[in-house]
């Protein structure tokens, strides 16, 4: 059966968690246990690879004073980025902007201080060899496994993009990721102190071939 709203449905409850599971980009200022971090670890580990090649690397920070050195040499260097692209690029550049620190919904003060990490207390980068073409499908697996763990867990989470910018950044080589490796995504995690919306999912792009 399709909906859009899955967790009205009765269903598993592991269907219920994957509706459950938001983007959440506000943070109490709460510890995440480190077992509970290794839980999460864990079930990224259990993804399907490529191959069984199992390509992940993880790199956490917990410490909130490295995450914002980090968020801030970040969103420098993607807006830098951004504007570089020129003339249509800068309207995408500010819109970008405006998306990061949230002005669509009011100015939220912990964004200055971590404007790409939203003051989440765990950041993971999520790292796979440069010369493994299944990569990057291989570490989104592995990365929605992790992310509807912690929700089973109690916590919340957001998968951000912009953390592959962090490999144009100085403090870059703090990580200690070889060259041999590329960062494909990050991801936050943290007990979430909102409850978004739920983006209505698109229905119409299901062909059922008899
Ligand atoms: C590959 C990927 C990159 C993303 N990068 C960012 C990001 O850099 N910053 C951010 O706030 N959200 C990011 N998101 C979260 C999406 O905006 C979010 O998943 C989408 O709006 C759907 O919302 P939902 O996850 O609550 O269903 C990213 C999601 C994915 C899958």
């Amino acid at each position: 059966m399709l909906t859009t709203n899955i967790q009205d449905v009765q269903t598993t409850p592991m269907i219920q968690l994957i509706g459950q599971r938001r983007a959440v980009r506000k943070y109490k200022d709460l510890p995440v246990a480190r077992d509970i971090i290794e839980q999460v670890l864990d079930a990224g580990r259990m993804a399907p690879s490529a191959m069984n090649r199992q390509p992940w690397r993880f790199y956490v920070l917990t410490k909130s004073e490295t995450i914002q050195a980090f968020s801030k040499e970040i969103a420098a260097k993607a807006l830098k980025g951004l504007l570089q692209t020129g003339g249509s690029g800068i309207r995408k550049a500010l819109k970008a902007a405006a998306g990061l620190l949230s002005f669509s919904h009011g100015i939220n003060l912990h964004l200055l201080k971590d404007p790409v990490f939203y003051g989440a207390p765990v950041v993971i980068f999520l790292t796979a060899p440069r010369d493994n073409e299944w990569a990057p499908l291989d570490i989104g697996m592995c990365s929605q496994n992790m992310m509807l763990a912690a929700k089973s867990l109690g916590l919340d989470s957001c998968p951000v993009g912009f953390g592959k910018f962090v490999e144009k950044t100085k403090i870059f080589r703090q990580l200690q990721v070889p060259p041999s490796e590329q960062v494909l995504l990050a991801i936050i995690l943290g007990y979430g102190d909102e409850t978004p919306e739920v983006h209505k999912r698109l229905q119409d792009n299901i062909l059922f071939i008899d």
